[in-house]
């Protein structure tokens, strides 16, 4: 169950990371390395929760052109993180790209162990209102994730991000073994901050995601450490 709560290690500091990375040691096994880590420390980052036992998800986002996907794929790939992903609307050609690209570093590098590679279908912080008015997309939001979702599919990826409210939908249409990775997790007591579409961890789980993502209402406890343990309880009760 532990590999299943990927803790959001977004922090700016020394001081923050070094209190999280090794508080959290020996308890939280799967960290997210976002851009707020990844662009405050570089890519050394990725070494350094490696050797600290943790493996990384590393959450760039990537979403350009199919050639400079490819190249970044293939970049982040050799950093050893243990997923990856890319914005499914870039589109198929671009995540096919993005796959492809992560496969030749795996040729150049057969040590290296295969990464999992997902796509971020409508970030969690988005809602209907959201996607009309600015995104200019006239359809229920549910929607739009599984036809994203569907993308990533014919893409050769290996799951998606979304909120846990469209797992079942997605495992519907395309099968329990593609992956759902769902951030928007917050447990009841606690506010959804910039995120609209939540659930409890518990819930998450009911809906059949395969992992959680989870940052502030871990990393703001006064104990990150019993915060995580107590969720992976609440979850196992
Ligand atoms: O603090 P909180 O639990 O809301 O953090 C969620 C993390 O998951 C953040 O690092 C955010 O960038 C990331 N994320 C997300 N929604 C997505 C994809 C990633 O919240 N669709």
């Amino acid at each position: 169950m532990k590999d299943r709560v990927i803790v959001a290690i977004d922090v700016q500091t020394q001081q923050d990371f070094e209190r999280l990375s090794h508080e959290l040691k020996g308890q939280a096994t799967f960290v997210k390395v976002g851009m707020e880590l990844y662009y405050s420390f570089g890519p050394n980052i990725i070494k350094v929760l490696k050797e600290l036992g943790y493996k990384v998800f590393l959450d760039l986002k990537i979403h350009d052109i199919p050639n400079t996907a490819m190249k970044a794929a293939k970049t982040i790939t050799k950093l050893g993180a243990n997923m990856i992903n890319v914005h499914a609307a870039g589109g198929v050609e671009m995540m096919t790209a993005a796959r492809l690209g992560m496969e030749e570093a795996l040729k150049e590098n057969p040590q290296l162990e295969r990464p999992i590679i997902i796509a971020v279908t409508q970030l969690t912080s988005t809602d209907q209102q959201m996607i009309e008015k600015d995104l200019c997309i006239d359809r229920p939001i549910h929607e739009v994730v599984v036809h994203y979702a569907k993308c990533a599919y014919e893409a050769g990826l290996d799951g998606v991000v979304s909120s846990p409210l469209e797992v079942k939908l997605i495992k519907e249409k395309l099968g329990s073994d593609f992956l759902c990775v769902t951030p928007g997790i917050r447990p009841k007591t606690i506010s959804g901050d910039d995120q609209k579409r939540v659930t409890t961890p518990q819930d998450a789980f009911k809906r059949g995601s395969d992992y959680i993502v989870m940052g502030r209402a871990i990393t703001n406890a006064e104990k990150p450490s019993t915060a995580f343990n107590e969720i992976i309880e609440s979850i196992r009760n």
